[in-house]
């Protein structure tokens, strides 16, 4: 153990630029999560003036067949937006009424000493039980390299704006020229039910091997659990709600790097202002992020059959098109295949997830991984899965919630594996 404790317990994660130490965290104390109902279809106007209205920050913008908008309004805001609810007929629920005490219980963290301990035990530090830092992930990801050589490589496909490493983890059928699916999430930095998700499923398949059936074993996985690391450890360490990559610095840093991939780049739904959420970047592909995702992928298009992104909230599964209503001439098997993932989420985890066309079902947005994937790397299931919950946590889902929907996630990409395994 003495070894344990000389190494510090943060292992690196490969940054390259100093961890800002004097940077205070972003404090949410006040904040609030509203949802928003439209009482009457025609009353919808006055809900989409609201989720882009100045000071308001949105968490779950209106979709096709809702009513509903979830909000978050920081407390020097509340009084502007309350006006605005009182004059337009909206109604509302204040879902979390005090963020920061959400936050500040959501992910309760391990001791120096039971870390040491379970690191000492297992050869790693991940558990299901919290959201991890970026170096325990990747920590857990070399033990597993390591311990099932035969199985499992890691590859560094590229590194993001701050120097962090790009790891993909392969798991190998063990016959060249194997079907593949590639899983990756992360892609939004405050999604942690994200990562948490994959990183059960990479623990599924290759701990618990013998338990899911001969087609996981049939096809080769590759995994990314996190293509936004620089994000991930900024809503770790300064904001909580951070959804961009790192790219520059103050308040309008950073692209969306679901709005940044070079297929249909630059439509609706995606934005040229630096300072917004949905910025698409200064052009397809500029983020080191993106730029190595497609590339890795466009390299392996002669076996990949299924690439899926997992995301966070609202129990969605989409498939192709993103960029506006209309769909692929493939659209019966991507449905089809949908609502199998669908039923097979329900039976694993208990909740229930709505299939359908990404811009028909949610909202139209361009530049998404999912859309490139489909459209451009010409991978044909192609799928992004908006993991629980509905808006009542929210981005701020307590861990009690991972291992249900990281059985959920697991019996999504099991249903693919069944579905591109060879003979069929
Ligand atoms: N919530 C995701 C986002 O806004 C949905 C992406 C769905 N795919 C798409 N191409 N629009 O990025
Ligand atoms: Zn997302």
């Amino acid at each position: 153990l003495l070894c344990f404790a000389l190494a510090p317990l943060r292992a690196d994660d490969g940054a390259t630029s100093p961890e800002p130490a004097d940077e205070a965290r972003i404090s949410y104390e006040g904040a609030q999560l509203l949802k928003v109902t439209a009482p009457s279809e025609e009353k919808e106007v006055a809900l989409r003036t609201l989720q882009d209205m100045e000071g308001v920050d949105t968490w779950l913008r209106l979709a096709t067949n809702s009513s509903t908008v979830d909000v978050m309004v920081r407390p020097e805001n509340a009084d502007k937006v309350k006006e605005f609810l009182d004059g337009s007929g909206l109604t509302f629920d204040v879902i979390i009424d005090n963020l920061q005490a959400a936050i500040d219980t959501e992910n309760p963290t391990m001791t120096t000493d039971e870390m040491e301990e379970l690191e000492g035990r297992k050869g790693h530090r991940m558990t299901w039980q919290s959201y991890h830092r970026l170096a325990d992930i990747y920590g857990y990801l070399d033990y597993l390299a390591q311990t099932y050589p035969q199985l499992v490589t890691i590859q560094t496909i590229g590194n993001s704006i701050e120097g962090r490493p790009l790891k993909v983890l392969k798991i190998s059928s063990g016959r060249p020229g194997s079907p593949a699916i590639w899983i990756d999430g992360g892609i939004h930095a405050r999604e942690w039910i994200a990562p948490a998700s994959v990183t059960y499923i990479i623990n599924e398949l290759i701990e618990n091997r013998d338990a899911h059936g001969e087609s996981v074993k049939d096809v080769d996985w590759y995994i990314l659990p996190v293509v936004n690391p620089d994000g991930y450890e900024y809503s770790h360490r300064i904001d909580r709600l951070w959804r961009k990559n790192r790219r520059g610095s103050g308040y309008c840093a950073g692209i969306d790097l679901n709005r940044n991939f070079g297929y249909k780049w630059g439509g609706a739904g995606s934005s040229r202002e630096p300072c917004k959420e949905i910025f698409a970047g200064s052009s397809a592909f500029s983020e080191p992020e993106t730029a190595a995702l497609s590339k890795f992928v466009s390299s392996h298009t002669g076996t990949l059959k299924a690439y899926v992104t997992f995301h966070s909230y609202g129990q969605y599964i989409l498939h192709p098109w993103g960029y506006a209503v209309g769909y692929p001439h493939d659209h019966a098997d991507l449905s089809r295949v949908g609502q199998k993932i669908a039923s097979a989420m329900y039976q694993a985890g208990g909740a229930s997830y709505k299939v359908g066309g990404a811009a028909a079902t949610l909202y139209p947005a361009s530049g998404g991984s999912d859309d490139w994937a489909k459209g451009a790397a010409g991978i044909k299931y192609s799928y992004t899965i908006e993991l629980r919950d509905r808006g009542y946590f929210g981005f701020i889902l307590p861990v009690q919630y991972i291992i249900p929907t990281g059985r959920e996630s697991l019996a999504a990409v099991k249903v693919l594996a069944d579905e591109i395994a060879n003979g069929r």
